[in-house]
């Protein structure tokens, strides 16, 4: 089957993300416009695609491979509430409203009571006016997405109200060590486990050895892993204890008997042992350094960069022998903003083949590329994605 993907606010990592679940071959990427604003679009060849994991994407939808007249005289009973996107690099508002009122003409014309969402901000519905109307979420709740000469039929938007109340309601948080965004763990997370995925294993546990408040982990449980954190400090290691319970608590599929665990414990990990049978692949977002109001200096930077790399490069060699072969890191690490408005981060290329690691390459984007920011952001996060030899 097909997929139409809109990507999210960085095509490149969202990109990253679809190539490791779905290998590089499957996923092809399309830049249309929307309005005036770029839209990333990708087409993934996959027999199924769990939309609710997928950190970078938007919205998805099946290509239908029969007539879309054919499909919407088959929908089931009961009114229909509809939305049209056009992502076609010539598509406008009007042209939009006009395909959209056609389709309910003939949904009509079966004798269907039809809601029409309007396209009040472009040819494409926004994701928040697609989740708020529950298009692809719900039965009958519809929104055609369509791309030149492809139609799909949306299976969901990313959801706005779930990632805000995860981010905002866990009960233990640190304005000092600040929060990944969910969104970004899940990408780390589907980029470590993404080659179990492609061979349909047994779910690896997934180990973040600089857990803090447990983003990493809360997500990898939500997406079906046992997650292991281990952290410097002892009261990071509480505070995710405290998050992990809470999410237990009130998420039913985590309290079945056979629902994904977590391990918790504090250590160093330039110097820990982790216990042998818990580690599958690593997702983590390293010390990130203190938080800075201002870009810093040249001096300072080359100060962060050098302390950076030694916590790095001591945690790559002290995991290294504990790992298999072939297992998966993907580790967010700092990039500072510089003058010129670019990100400077840390460059351990030249060590890490030593180490016994090979930086993974995707079809898509360069290191340079794996880049999340805010506009104005500081202290940028890069992802260095590696594979043990
Ligand atoms: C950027 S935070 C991770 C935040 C986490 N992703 C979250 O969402 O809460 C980095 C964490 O690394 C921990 N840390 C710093 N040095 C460490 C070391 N050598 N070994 C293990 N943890 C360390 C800090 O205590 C901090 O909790």
């Amino acid at each position: 089957m097909n997929y139409l993907l809109v990507l999210g606010r960085e095509p490149k990592l969202s990109l990253v993300e679809l190539e490791a679940l779905f290998g590089s071959k499957n996923v092809k990427a399309f830049f249309a416009k929307q309005g005036s604003k770029d839209s990333n679009l990708a087409i993934v060849k996959t027999d199924k695609l769990d939309f609710s994991r997928l950190g970078g994407s938007i919205k998805a939808g099946q290509i239908l491979t029969e007539p879309v007249q054919d499909y919407l005289s088959k929908l089931p009973e009961g009114k229909i509430t509809l939305g049209v996107s056009d992502y076609s690099p010539r598509a406008n508002k009007k042209a939009t409203w006009a395909l959209a009122l056609k389709y309910k003409n003939l949904l009509k014309r079966h004798g269907r009571n039809v809601r029409l969402i309007p396209n009040n901000d472009g040819a494409a519905l926004t994701s928040a006016a697609s989740h708020h109307n529950q298009l692809g979420e719900k039965l009958n709740h519809i929104e055609i997405l369509k791309y030149q000469n492809d139609i799909a039929i949306s299976i969901g938007t990313q959801n706005i109200t779930a990632y805000a109340k995860r981010d905002r309601e866990r009960p233990a948080r640190d304005a000092f060590v600040g929060m990944l965004p969910p969104k970004l763990a899940q990408i780390l997370i589907n980029i470590a486990t993404g080659e179990f995925e492609k061979q349909n294993q047994t779910k690896p546990i997934v180990l973040d050895p600089f857990c803090g408040t447990g983003v990493v982990l809360q997500e990898a449980m939500l997406m079906g892993y046992s997650a292991y954190g281990t952290d410097l400090s002892e009261k990071m290691i509480k505070y995710s204890g405290r998050n992990l319970e809470w999410l237990t608590d009130r998420t039913s599929g985590l309290q079945k008997p056979d629902a994904p665990k977590f391990y918790l414990e504090e250590g160093d990990a330039t110097k820990h042992s982790w216990q042998s049978a818990k580690v599958g692949c690593i997702a983590s977002e390293i010390y990130l350094g203190h938080p800075l109001s201002a870009p810093p200096g040249s001096l300072k930077l080359k100060e962060f960069q050098q302390s950076t790399k030694e916590l790095l490069l001591s945690f790559l060699k002290n995991i290294s022998s504990q790992i298999e072969s072939s297992a998966t890191l993907c580790l967010a690490t700092p990039a500072w903003l510089r003058p010129n408005g670019s990100y400077e981060g840390v460059n351990i290329l030249d060590e890490i083949e030593n180490l016994g690691y090979n930086k993974l390459q995707y079809k898509h984007a360069t290191t340079q590329d794996l880049i999340y920011y805010r506009e104005g952001q500081i202290v940028a996060r890069q992802l260095l994605i590696l594979r043990k030899q």
